[in-house]
């Protein structure tokens, strides 16, 4: 009996192909998942890396909530022209407490991994406002009525308690703290030492779309403006080359 006869046997016996497949698939699921479990960690820590502010947050929110991701990923990936027009490319610790993450892979606009600081606020505003008032060409629609709603922080501390479940490291102070650092992010004037001690001195704090009142216009430019800010990339070296 040659070789293709075995193999017929196989193939005329439902049952015997449908043992002898999941024997196959359970091999090799076996072989790419059990190496993970033996591995420390599968994310190289970095530092600078740190949970959303309350404001950005809720932002990141207001961004999922609009489909932004329909026409914008968040992940640039290590080939020149992406670097060359994007900046450093995207670490994995960068996206690792984005529930969930916005990566993606449609771009009718251009990649927003790295576009915190660069453009203003007002050019934000603008921007979002009409589109084609700063860039002609643009088919990217108009969400001006965000700086018409405001967003009482009632469920903040909520929403950071729910991040804090999947495995975003919030702490007990910064869910006691979240409306509170919600509100004195958007006030310059105001006492706004807890938010920068619990996130750190890089959190923006500013009256991002320079009205009254917090717009989720605010927090969505909040988000936006400290996206690929957080890493220092004049300093930092991949684990690999250290
Ligand atoms: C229909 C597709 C589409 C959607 C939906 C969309 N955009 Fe855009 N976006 C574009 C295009 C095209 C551009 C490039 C032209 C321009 O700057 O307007 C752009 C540009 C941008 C830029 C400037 C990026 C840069 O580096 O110059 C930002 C910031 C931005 N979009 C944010 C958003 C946000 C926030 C949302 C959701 C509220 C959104 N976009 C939804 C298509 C879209």
């Amino acid at each position: 009996m040659g070789i293709l006869d075995k193999h017929k046997a196989i193939e005329t016996n439902a049952t015997l192909l449908l043992i002898l497949s999941f024997l196959v698939v359970t091999i090799g699921g076996l072989v790419q998942i059990v190496p993970l479990f033996y591995l420390d960690n599968t994310i190289e820590k970095v530092e600078g890396v740190r949970p959303y502010s309350p404001l950005e947050l809720a932002g990141r929110d207001i961004y999922i909530r609009e489909g932004c991701y329909v026409c914008h990923s968040q992940m640039i990936r290590p080939m020149r022209d992406e670097v060359e027009r994007y900046g450093h490319y995207s670490l994995a610790a960068e996206s690792q407490y984005d529930h969930p993450f916005q990566w993606g892979s449609k771009r009718t606009g251009p990649d927003l991994a790295r576009v915190g600081g660069r453009y203003s606020d007002e050019w934000h505003v603008d921007h979002l406002r009409d589109p084609q008032s700063v860039v002609p060409e643009s088919v990217m629609p108009k969400y001006g009525y965000l700086e018409n709603r405001l967003i009482d922080p009632e469920y903040t501390a909520d929403l950071l308690k729910t991040h804090a479940f999947v495995g975003v490291p919030y702490t007990d102070e910064m869910i006691e703290n979240a409306a509170a650092d919600f509100r004195a992010q958007i006030d310059p004037f105001g006492d706004y030492d807890g938010l920068i001690e619990r996130y750190g001195d890089k959190v923006n704090v500013r009256n991002f779309d320079g009205q009254a009142g917090i717009s989720e216009a605010d927090a969505l430019i909040a988000y936006l403006q400290m996206l690929g800010t957080l890493v220092d990339f004049s300093t930092f070296t991949p684990v690999a080359s250290r």
